[in-house]
């Protein structure tokens, strides 16, 4: 089959190859997914830098996320679910099989059932963006009735964070740096947007609720006293991305809000966790409730741009479409 592999870390355009390795074969309790588009997200390009370093036995596909049907099912599996629309989701994790091939293997409970109405693309944007939405939204409890504020509301996280929450029942603020991010949060259906960058943003945030139950931040380095502007005993704040410096913890000032925050990262996150994450991605979908940011596509062969595109911080999500 044809993938996009790497053998060692380093730069895009270096390590990443187009080549023909052989297909493979699922083990007992798992499925082989014929793909036809690829996600790709941040962690993707980190763990092929080293930045985040993980054992490479041989070769390594990347990309967690992907979208297609199942071909071939292991010892184990019912066999119904040969040619099930799928989306998978943490492909890659300890695994050499990540979705930038025309085939993958993942447990069988690693395909999601992918609703007759959801396109392949939007089912290759779900697995690591959408499951640590819900993470951060869920792990304190249901939301509805409750306040939600999403930080970087047009970002992948941000987009189904705002999706889920608004499903869950909760009024969602989101914040956003311009205004083309700002319709894209808006039609994810936020009820308040505004421009971090502004000022009298915070103040606009605080009239829309002055009792938040989350806030879900992308930037906690940046947007810490903000946060703590928002925040009462009721909130969560709960970090989900470490891109620039750890902040400085100003206890006095988390102590007289009685803060409490919480951390996600997807690779700790305990499976029940994420089957049940999955699970309700699932019921969102069928309700017509998750939908796509903007589609920037490469083709296969075009991996390594592909990466690069997200290190840049496009605005919508990359995909690759798979021959
Ligand atoms: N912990 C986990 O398991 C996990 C899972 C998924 C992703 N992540 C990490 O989370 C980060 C985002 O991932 P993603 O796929 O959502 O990326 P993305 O689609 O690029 O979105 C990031 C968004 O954050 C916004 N942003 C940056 N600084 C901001 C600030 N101070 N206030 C508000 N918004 C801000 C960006 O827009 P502007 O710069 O225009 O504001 C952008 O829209 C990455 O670092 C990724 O590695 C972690």
């Amino acid at each position: 089959m044809k993938a996009a592999l790497y053998r060692t870390t380093g730069d895009a355009a270096e390590v990443i190859r187009l080549e023909d390795v052989e297909r493979p074969e699922p083990g007992a309790g798992e499925v082989r997914v014929r793909l036809h588009v690829s996600g790709v997200n941040p962690t993707d390009w980190k763990a092929r830098t080293g930045a985040t370093p993980r054992p490479i036995q041989g070769f390594q596909i990347p990309h967690h996320d992907g979208a297609g049907e199942i071909d071939a099912v292991g010892e184990g599996v019912p066999e119904e679910r040969l040619g099930e629309r799928v989306w998978v989701w943490l492909a890659a994790a300890g695994r050499p099989w990540g979705t930038a091939a025309q085939w993958t293997v993942v447990p069988a409970a690693q395909a999601t059932p992918l609703p007759a109405g959801a396109s392949y693309e939007l089912g290759a944007c779900l697995g690591v963006p959408a499951l640590t939405a819900h993470r951060c939204l869920f792990a304190d409890g249901p939301l509805s009735g409750r306040d939600v504020l999403v930080t970087g509301g047009a970002g992948a996280v941000g987009h189904f964070a705002i999706e889920l929450a608004r499903w869950g029942g909760a009024r969602v603020a989101a914040t956003v740096s311009g205004e083309a991010k700002a319709e894209l949060a808006r039609r994810a259906g936020a009820d308040l947007v505004v421009n971090y960058r502004e000022p009298g943003a915070q103040a606009e945030l605080r009239r829309f609720s002055s009792r938040f139950a989350r806030i879900v931040e992308v930037n906690l380095a940046a947007n810490l006293q903000m946060d703590l502007g928002l925040a009462g005993p009721d909130t969560v704040v709960v970090a989900y991305a470490a891109d620039l410096e750890d902040p400085v913890l100003p206890v006095r000032a988390c102590m007289s809000v009685n803060l409490v925050m919480r951390f996600v990262l997807l690779y700790g996150v305990a499976r029940p966790a994420l089957e049940e994450a999955a699970a309700v991605v699932h019921r969102a979908l069928a309700d017509n409730a998750v939908t796509e940011l903007p589609i920037v596509r490469f083709p296969l062969d075009r991996c390594a741009e592909a990466q690069e595109a997200v290190r840049s911080g496009v605005t919508g999500k990359v995909v690759l479409e798979i021959p």
